[in-house]
This record gives structure tokens, sequence and C-alpha cells, in this order.
């Protein structure tokens, strides 16, 4: 009799493990840190598809943070000023600066909206976050800042400048390539900024990492197969500003 009632007790318990892992494999729970996390290349199958209402952390979040703030000298792996180090969900949350559910006691949002360029982040003389961007973290904590990924976001079909091109360098690359504190001296946020590193190929080498260019994006992961894509079929259309 007790037997079999422990029998039936094992049984639901390795059922809710099941459901419960075969949970986390549909929301699609990155635990790599900052590996692929699948984003982009449709090919995946293993995270749930886009819900327009959601935040999803390594696709719409962690581009930003690399971007604007994971430089060095600030908050990268190597720098982590202040023992803040934003380049993956992991380093994120173990840095104290989030409060899941509550931006307002959260000081990464704070630091973001902050209006005193003495306090600011990303400081003088990089540019503030836009109000997409400072939209995207409030949301993303207060939907409780968890690490959510989701099938894909990219199009391969859509690779105008405006509509794919400008959108993507916006998000993975302008933080560090803008401004007067270019990183590089390559600045990304014009049309013709973009265009002179294709013209010398700089552009194509470093994000599809080939040996002889930095790989970009620095401290991120590597732009999605559907990206580079919609970068390739761009730079063969002759990279027009369309
Ligand atoms: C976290 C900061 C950071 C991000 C994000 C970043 N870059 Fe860079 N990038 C740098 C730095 C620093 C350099 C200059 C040093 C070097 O070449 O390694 C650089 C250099 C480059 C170069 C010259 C490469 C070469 O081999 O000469 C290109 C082209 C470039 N970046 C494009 C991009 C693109 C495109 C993205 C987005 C997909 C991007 N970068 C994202 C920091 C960044």
């Amino acid at each position: 009799m007790a037997t079999t009632y422990l029998k039936v007790l094992f049984f639901l318990l390795a059922c809710l493990l099941l459901a419960v892992s075969c949970k986390h494999r549909i929301e699609g729970v990155n635990d790599t840190g900052n590996g692929n996390p699948g984003n982009g290349s449709g090919n995946g199958g293993s995270s749930a598809p886009c819900d327009p209402n959601k935040i999803y952390f390594q696709q719409q979040v962690l581009p930003i943070l690399v971007s604007n703030c994971a430089l060095s000298g600030c908050h990268d792996d190597a720098s982590h000023e202040d023992g803040i180090i934003l380049t993956s969900y992991e380093k994120v949350m173990a840095s104290g600066i989030i409060s899941p559910g509550n931006p307002g006691s959260s000081d990464l949002y704070e630091v973001i909206i902050d209006t005193d360029p003495g306090d600011r982040m990303p400081p003088p003389p990089r540019n503030t976050l836009t109000q997409s961007q400072t939209q995207i973290i409030r949301q993303w904590i207060q939907q409780g800042a968890q690490n959510l990924v989701c099938q894909s976001m990219c199009d391969s079909n859509s690779y105008t400048y405006s509509g794919a091109i400008k959108i993507l360098i916006g998000n993975k690359c302008q933080g560090c390539h803008s401004g007067s504190a270019a990183q590089g001296g390559i600045d990304l946020s014009t049309y013709n900024g973009v265009k002179a590193k294709v013209a010398d190929g700089k552009l194509w080498g470093s994000i599809n990492h080939q040996p002889g260019f930095s790989a970009m994006p620095r401290n991120g992961a590597k732009l999605s197969d559907c990206e580079i894509t919609q970068f390739r079929k761009w730079i063969i259309a002759g990279s027009p500003n369309n």
C-alpha cells in the first residue's frame, strides 16, 4: 500500500519536473549568458513566438545595454565600473540594480531617466538613451525583469535602410558608434557613416567575425543569420538610402 502511494508520488513529481523543464524550453530562458540566444535566425524552434505585449530581454533589452553601457572603461567584463557588468542577464541581475516589478526602485532605470548630466547614464558626452529604449527597459522591469527570448523578430525579406538596417544599427551598434566619443572613430548614426564602412569592407568583415577584422558587436552576441542576411541583401542592392 505504502509503496503504491510512493510510486504515485514519484510519478507526479516526474510529471511536474517534465512540465517545468518544458516550460523553460518554450519560454526560452537562455542560461548561456552571452551566447547566441537564437534570436532572429528563426531556426531554433526552441522558443515561443514573439508576443508584442512582452519584452524579451535577449532581443530587446540586452542589445541596448551592451551598446550603450558595456563599453571599455564602463560596464564591460574587464572594467566593471562600480561592480556593475551589463553584458549578460546573469551579470545584470547580479549587479543589484534591478528590482523586478518596480522600475522606480531600480537603479538602472533611475540613472537612465536622470536629467542631471552629473548623474545620468550614459554620462556625457555619450548620448542619453532614446525614449523608446527607456520605455523598453521600464516595461521589462515592470514585467518582472525576466530572461525571455522569443523565436524571431527578424524578417530577412525586409532589408531597406530605414526599415531594417538603421533600426538594427540603432539597437546594437549606435551606442558605441555615435557622437564625439564614437568608438574607433567610427560613427554609424548617419547613413553616410554606415555607407563609408560598407565601402571599405569593414562593416561586413566585422559583423561576420572574419579574420583581420574586429568582431562586432563588441561584448554582444554575434548578429543572427537573419540579421546578417539583411545586411548582405542590402549591401548587394548597393546599400541604398531607402
Ligand atoms: C560595446 C561597444 C561596441 C559595440 C556595441 C559595437 N562596436 Fe564596433 N567597435 C567598437 C570599438 C571599441 C572599435 C574599435 C576598436 C576595434 O577595432 O576593435 C570598433 C570597431 C568597429 C569597426 C572597425 C572594425 C575593424 O576591423 O577595423 C566596425 C566596422 C564596427 N566597429 C562596426 C560595428 C557594428 C556594425 C556594430 C553593431 C552590429 C558594432 N560595431 C557594435 C565598439 C563597439
